[in-house]
């Protein structure tokens, strides 16, 4: 049984003191989070008042993003032994967001897990396939060709060290979720894509599903066999809203 990772991306939002807010808030909550790992995602220059404000809960801190180098002249990049200094245990790599606005490619992501790495943080890999490569009946091209990027570049022994996000392009932020049934679909692809190059690793991958997850969706989208827990973006701003999300991953695994 793979248990649930509900992780917040809080993405480019936040002033010191809703942050403050936020994380005191999901914090006091976790207390009643009894199977579901839960983790937030700030922005970097809250990381360290995150650290502080998270030590001595069970939540877990990650960063989005981080350099594929580890230190040097790098200007305006953060390195993965900062984070890991900062008391990060994850980082969102390869998100559709630093894909489309930021040039990212499979071979940068590449590169980017392998950093990861290699400061001893857990990636979390984002795949998605855009709204008129879905309507082409391109996903299983798209996802699978990130997937397979990745093992190309790496090995699968890469999968053996990270989570999976699946996060259709279209339903970011769009407040269009996947159905159930479309997401588990895609889940059950990728855990077959990794299953064809190891069975263990595919089994034991947690592939969580981030796009208008919300209180009032995840219970039936976490209840799928494939989908192991959710990328939130918007509803993780709101602790009551995330803390439901985490709630229903405990639901889930019961
Ligand atoms: P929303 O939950 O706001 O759709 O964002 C999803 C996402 O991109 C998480 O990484």
């Amino acid at each position: 049984m793979r248990q649930p990772l509900i992780a917040g991306n809080w993405k480019m939002n936040g002033t010191k003191a809703s942050v403050e807010r936020l994380l005191a808030d999901v914090v006091a909550g976790a207390g009643a989070i009894q199977r579901s790992e839960v983790a937030v995602c700030p922005p970097y220059p809250f990381l360290q008042m995150a650290a502080q404000a998270l030590a001595g809960s069970s939540v877990r801190l990650g960063a989005q993003n981080l350099s594929t180098e580890a230190s040097g002249a790098f200007t305006g990049e953060v390195a993965g032994p900062m984070l890991a200094e900062f008391g990060c245990k994850y980082v969102i790599v390869g998100h559709s967001e630093r894909r489309a606005m930021y040039g990212e490619d499979d071979a940068l992501v590449a590169k980017k897990l392998a950093a990861a790495h290699a400061a001893g943080l857990t990636a979390i890999l984002c795949v998605g396939e855009t709204l008129e490569e879905r309507e082409r009946g391109d996903m299983e091209k798209v996802v699978g060709g990130q997937i397979d990027a990745i093992i190309q570049i790496s090995g699968i022994g890469a999968f053996d060290v990270l989570e999976v996000a699946y996060e259709p392009v279209w339903a970011i932020g769009t407040g269009k979720t996947a159905t159930p049934a479309q997401a588990q679909e895609v889940h059950a692809f990728i855990r077959n894509r990794l299953a064809g190059h190891s069975a263990p690793i595919a089994a034991k991958t947690r592939i969580l599903y981030g796009g208008s997850m919300k209180a009032s969706n995840a219970l039936e989208l976490l209840s799928q066999p494939d989908i192991d827990g959710g990328l939130i973006g918007g509803a993780a701003l709101v602790a009551a809203d995330f803390l439901a999300i985490a709630k229903a991953g405990d639901t889930a695994a019961q």
